[in-house]
């Protein structure tokens, strides 16, 4: 009882209201500016997402420090973004709280021996990686363009390098934070090893990362290219390739993403095949799914800058997108044939066309021969494959389908996933989840950090650790 009424004591509900941002612009860089309204910075889903009484746009790290002691000194409640793709229903800042957007600080450098990139806390991927090829080097980002890089290294960080390199995670070499008790400081395996730790999984809860190093991988001009491309099947094909995707053998060099899709009207499959190498090495690798029989094949030998082109449609801002994720560690044929039915149903619904299920399939190779307690993402040595069931529409008197299709979606995969609890990449998670399917086994360690690191809950917005 004691510990509850404490527990609402320090991470007690803040007013209601509007923001007083006076004394704030006196504090913040020339460049910086204070708007009163969130159109500024528009959202990639507008389902449930925060609406935030004021935007600061930083232009400087030393803003986000500011920004931060403001709102911990007025006891206004904030949250910082970056690429606007985070959709998770606990992001629910308020008229009373503080957007911190870090779309200003985004410069991208490198060292000379191109073995370390140095970028800001606003830096999406296609800023890494545009800057990245222009150096001849890779660095282990996420594989959409438009996503903040940062949004999702924090989490884990999924993307066609992790097979040879690991995740985003592993790749990290230090941070530098702003902290829920107001200090910006360094954190890496040498500098406060606990919160390193736990910023590598579960970064929201814990600060802003107003820089990070993390490691690149120089190449030559063969490297900077790979084998990828769309292939086309037909939806009577769902079985043999869920099949053939469960039991190809994931070489390092190799991911897959896969996608149900309303194409020109009618519903198609569409897999991304990457391979981290030749066209005559890829196509060998993926010869079960060749033998599957695609309609039609678009790969190619792609440009580093240009791998995640197929994406950009994905990217697209604005409409409701609730989403839906779970993480599975096997791919049950039957399960997969009543996805494909129920979003068929869905997104033959008028105006609701762009609902898509998406599979990612990237190779565990490196990942899984990094030691489980290196970061505090949870799943590394259980879960295989990323599912989301993502609903697209703009009128919100679908929401309530919406939600009815992606929560049975969802069950469907739990029913089959070979994990023996829930598991669900928390970049992926709709929300309404208990935290132990996004913390798995860590949720006891972060929840002790988080009462030591953030004992007044300044940081309450992603899957709050309360
Ligand atoms: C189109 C699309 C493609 C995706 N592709 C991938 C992928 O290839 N790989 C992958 O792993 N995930 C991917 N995701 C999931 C993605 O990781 C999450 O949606 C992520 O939360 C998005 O980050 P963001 O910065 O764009 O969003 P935001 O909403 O700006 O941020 C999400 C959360 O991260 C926090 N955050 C962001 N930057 C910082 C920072 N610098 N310091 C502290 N906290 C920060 C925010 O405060 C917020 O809580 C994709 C999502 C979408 C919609
Ligand atoms: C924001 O709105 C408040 C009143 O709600 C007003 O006093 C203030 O000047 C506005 N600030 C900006 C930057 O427009
Ligand atoms: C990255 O490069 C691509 C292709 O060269 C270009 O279209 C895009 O605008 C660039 N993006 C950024 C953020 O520089
Ligand atoms: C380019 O790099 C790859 C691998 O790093 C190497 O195998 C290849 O020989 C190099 N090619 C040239 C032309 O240097
Ligand atoms: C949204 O859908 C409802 C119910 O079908 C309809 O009455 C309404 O006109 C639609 N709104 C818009 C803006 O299309
Ligand atoms: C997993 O989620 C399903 C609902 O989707 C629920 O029925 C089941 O009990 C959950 N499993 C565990 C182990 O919590």
């Amino acid at each position: 009882m004691l510990k509850l009424l404490l527990a609402f004591l320090l991470c007690g509900i803040f007013v209601d209201g509007s923001v007083n941002t006076k004394g704030l612009g006196a504090l913040l860089s020339p460049k910086a500016t204070i708007v009163n309204t969130s159109s500024g910075a528009p959202r990639w889903s507008e389902f449930d997402a925060p609406t935030p009484g004021v935007v600061v746009n930083v232009a400087t790290e030393h803003d986000v420090l500011v920004t931060v002691q403001f709102c911990i000194s007025k006891n206004i409640p904030f949250l910082a973004q970056n690429g606007a793709h985070g959709w998770s229903t606990t992001l629910n800042l308020k008229q009373n709280g503080i957007l911190v957007n870090l779309a200003g600080i985004k410069a991208v450098s490198f060292n000379s021996a191109k073995t370390q990139v140095t970028f800001q806390g606003g830096a999406l991927v296609s800023d890494v990686v545009n800057t990245s090829y222009a150096n001849s080097a890779l660095v282990t980002t996420g594989t959409c363009n438009c996503v903040g890089t940062l949004g999702a290294v924090l989490g884990a960080g999924f993307g066609n390098l992790m097979g040879l390199y690991g995740f985003g995670v592993d790749n990290l070499l230090s941070l530098n934070v702003v902290t829920p008790s107001g200090t910006h400081i360094a954190v890496s395996p040498s500098s406060h090893s606990d919160l390193w730790w736990a910023m590598r999984g579960a970064g929201p809860n814990f600060g802003i990362v107003t820089s990070a190093v993390m490691k690149s991988y120089p190449a030559n001009s063969t490297g900077l290219t790979a084998w990828n491309g769309p292939l086309i099947f037909t939806g009577d094909k769902v079985e043999a390739l869920m099949e053939a995707i469960g039991q190809i053998n994931l070489q390092a060099q190799m991911s897959m993403e896969m996608f149900f899709l309303i194409s020109g009207g009618s519903p198609i499959i569409l897999l991304t095949v990457f391979y981290y190498g030749t066209e005559a090495a890829g196509k060998s690798a993926f010869a079960p799914i060749y033998a599957i029989g695609p309609i039609a094949d678009e790969t190619a030998i792609v440009p580093y800058n240009q791998w995640n082109s197929g994406g950009d449609a994905f990217c697209t801002k604005g409409d409701r997108k609730p989403s839906y994720g779970a993480g599975l560690a096997e791919l049950d044929p039957t399960t997969w044939r009543s996805v494909w039915d129920e979003w068929l149903a869905f997104a033959q619904i008028p105006g609701a066309e762009e609902s898509a299920i998406i599979l990612d399939v990237y190779s565990m190779v490196k990942p899984r021969a990094i030691s489980d307690s290196y970061s505090a993402y949870p799943f590394r040595s259980t879960v295989n494959y990323n599912a989301i069931a993502t609903a697209w529409y703009a009128n919100s008197s679908l929401d309530g389908s919406a939600e009815t299709f992606g929560s049975n979606v969802r069950n469907l995969w739990r029913s089959t996933s070979g994990l023996s609890s829930n598991s669900t990449y928390i970049n992926n998670a709709f929300g309404d989840e208990d935290l132990s399917v996004v913390y798995g086994q860590n949720l006891g360690r972060l929840k002790s950090m988080k009462a030591a690191y953030d004992p007044f809950c300044r940081f309450t917005q992603w899957f709050p650790l309360k």
